[in-house]
């Protein structure tokens, strides 16, 4: 068998076309306030990308930089000022942060309304309970993935590789509430390849490149690879890898996302789906 490959970049462009065509109709432009504190350079480009994307589908990018001496209290002190701002409907603040500053005392100070990453415990607490949520972004890309693979989910075994509180919890629950039989594997998972084997659809989050072989995949299985690892090549550059092995994987599975193109594309366009929902929900829009 070899696997359909999952098109994140076209669902994507699909997604990103529907929320601009939703702004269009909007009484307003939704905007997004995006904190950057300090230098780090994976970070910066992630912001940019974020920015331009929010631009393109019209609404405003509201872009905060502070500098890596920056302290909680500074960072705490805008997120009240974006809390209380009216032009303001989602707020993200852009992770790792500085030693210096606990980044879950930041999540918790934003308004959980405003919290386009859905990392806030209510948001969390609600997406566990069932009521309406902001839910985290690659969770919610990759449950449409999933969908768009055409996967059964009713009554289907579900395997999720890795427990963050990002990606693998968060995911978990959509996949119980899409009436999934749903297993958190871990690193402390006794028989991972065993483990893996019984799952109709894989959802692989460890951040580890190419751990998950051909042989730990049940044939026909939808596998979904939220990794991005940046592996060594002879020419210095490196190279992109999920946390799948694609060629081994895609000669046993039914459907696969490929890395880069799968997952990625999805999350910065449902964290604008997100902010036209806060929006929406805030400003009680239609
Ligand atoms: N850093 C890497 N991914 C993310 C994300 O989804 N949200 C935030 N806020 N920071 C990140």
């Amino acid at each position: 068998m070899t696997a359909r490959p999952i098109d994140g970049k076209a669902t994507a462009a699909r997604l990103r076309g529907e929320i601009a065509r939703a702004v269009a109709q909007a009484p307003a432009a939704p905007g997004l306030a995006v904190v950057l504190v300090g230098e780090d350079p994976a970070s910066a480009v992630y912001v940019r990308n974020k920015g331009a994307a929010t631009r393109e589908v019209g609404m405003r990018s509201i872009e905060h930089k502070l500098p890596a001496t920056a302290t909680q209290d500074e960072l705490l002190a805008l997120v009240a000022r974006l809390n209380g701002d009216p032009e303001v409907d989602g707020i993200l603040v852009q992770l790792p942060l500085p030693r210096q500053i606990d980044a879950q005392a930041v999540i918790a100070a934003i308004d959980p309304a405003k919290d386009v990453d859905g990392f806030h415990v209510v948001n969390a607490g609600r997406l566990a309970t069932g009521a309406e949520a902001l839910v985290p972004c690659t969770p919610r890309g990759c449950m449409i993935l999933l969908r768009e693979a055409g996967a059964t989910l009713s009554g289907a075994e579900a395997v999720v590789l890795g427990r963050s509180n990002i990606v693998g919890k968060p995911i978990a629950q959509l996949l119980l509430q899409a009436d999934c039989t749903v297993t958190i594997a871990h690193s402390r998972t006794r028989d991972l390849p065993g483990v893996c084997r019984r799952a109709d659809i894989l959802v692989a989050a460890v951040g580890r490149a190419e751990m998950v072989r051909g042989d730990w995949i049940k044939p026909g299985a939808i596998v979904i690879d939220v990794g991005i690892n940046r592996v060594p090549t002879p020419d210095g550059k490196g190279r992109l890898v999920g946390d799948v092995a694609y060629a081994e994987a895609a000669a046993v599975a039914g459907a696969i996302t490929p890395v880069p193109g799968g997952v990625g594309p999805m999350t910065i366009a449902c964290l604008l789906e997100n902010t036209l929902t806060a929006a929406r929900r805030r400003r009680g829009w239609k």
